[in-house]
């Protein structure tokens, strides 16, 4: 069997992505440090899959940590990197740990990986890489514009990072550019949980339609878009989560057509604010406490994916629509008590 590590593996993009490759027959380490995640988590994945990961409670800053599980498993053959910070607000206020977080453990990362012989690593990148478009749809090669937020710096960054090794060293590299994504597995059983307080729409939506929340906002109402709302690429996470498991065959196929490539991960299409909130009260037939407040600082107005390169070079296109994204979103937040009776 082949075997991929997955760092970040218990937070909400990597254990769907844990669960598609265990259903695709691959044998998967993570590593997490649970600072965003819960150690549950892996329950959860056996039992979704009847296969149960081996997990290391590791923070990847930790060297000497990560040098003993390269060792113990010689025979990684790809690595796939979800384990980083993510909150926008909180890394303008912490930079320092948003740099050291998300670039240095990338850093500790490919150094180990290149000195254990392990040539391919997909990387979590983001959307928030090409800042407010000059044009929409966005595709890969528009310009990467200045970050608004040292959580994105950390994702160009990372790029970079990753590129200019898959340029002096034998490593192949997939980053996968996410849009928006939502929604959870259709089991219920695993989703976004993140520790605290969720920054995005997604959470903050069913959050309130279930009781831990009054009330919501919607953050501007006066953009020159069709209702005035922002428009998002929101992508099921489970269409995501497949799109790792191509990109390690990839390169493990030695299919790549060079040593680094980026791909969006989007629908194509962008939904409003209020088109979400107006697709959630359908489907769950729950009205939402919601007003409309001011602009939340920092965000684009409008952006959504090209995703002609993703469909075509790597055979991929996302499956699920806005509805069974929201219907998920909701099913999961319905179960989280039953898993996590404590919080
Ligand atoms: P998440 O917080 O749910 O998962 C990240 C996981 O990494 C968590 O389980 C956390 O405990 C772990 N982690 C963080 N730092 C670590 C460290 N130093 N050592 C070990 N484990 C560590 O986030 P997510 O939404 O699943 O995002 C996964 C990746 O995708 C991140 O890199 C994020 O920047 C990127 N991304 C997310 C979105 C999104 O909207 N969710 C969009 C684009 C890109
Ligand atoms: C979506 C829309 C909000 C909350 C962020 C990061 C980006 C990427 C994805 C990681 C926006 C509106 C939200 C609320 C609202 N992450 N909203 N009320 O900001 O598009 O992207 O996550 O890489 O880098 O910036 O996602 O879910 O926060 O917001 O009206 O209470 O929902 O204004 O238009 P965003 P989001």
């Amino acid at each position: 069997m082949t075997k991929v590590l997955v760092t970040g593996g218990t937070g909400y993009i990597g254990s769907h992505t844990v669960v598609e490759l265990l259903n695709s027959g691959y044998e998967v380490v993570v590593i997490d440090n649970l600072c965003n995640s819960y150690i549950k988590v892996v329950d959860c994945i056996e039992k979704i899959t009847g296969k149960r990961p081996t997990f290391y409670n590791t923070d990847l800053l930790d060297s000497t940590a990560l040098e003993a599980i390269f060792n113990t498993h010689q025979d990684i053959a790809a690595v796939i990197h979800f384990a980083a910070h993510k909150a926008v607000g909180e890394s303008v206020k912490k930079p320092i740990d948003y740099y050291k977080n998300n670039v240095g453990a990338t850093v500790m990362l490919v150094e180990a990986m290149l000195k254990h012989k392990i040539e391919a690593l997909v990387f979590s990148s983001s959307c928030t890489v090409y800042g407010e478009p000059d044009t929409l749809p966005v595709t890969e090669n528009m310009p990467v514009k200045p970050p608004v937020s040292p959580y994105g710096n950390t994702k160009k960054i990372c790029e970079e990072v990753i590129r200019d090794c898959t340029k002096a060293y034998s490593l192949h590299a997939i980053s996968l550019r996410y849009f928006n994504p939502i929604g959870a597995h259709p089991s219920a059983l695993i989703g976004e949980l993140p520790i605290g307080s969720p920054n995005n729409l997604m959470p903050i939506v069913t959050q309130t339609a279930i009781g831990k929340r009054n009330k919501m906002q919607i953050h501007g109402g006066d953009y020159t878009t069709p209702d005035g709302s922002c428009i998002r690429d929101y992508i099921h996470v489970v269409d995501i989560a497949k799109a790792h498991v191509i990109a390690v065959e990839r390169m493990l196929k030695n299919k790549s057509a060079a040593p680094y490539e980026a791909f969006n991960l989007g629908t194509g299409h962008g939904n409003s604010v209020f088109e979400v909130i107006e697709a959630f009260e359908r489907t769950s037939g729950v009205k939402l406490n919601y007003e409309v407040g001011a602009k939340r600082p920092g965000d684009v107005m409008s952006i959504y994916s090209d995703t002609t390169l993703a469909n075509t070079v790597l055979g991929w296109k996302a499956d699920y629509d806005l509805d069974e994204m929201v219907i998920s979103s909701w099913a999961w937040e319905k179960n989280i008590q039953n898993i996590y009776p404590e919080l």
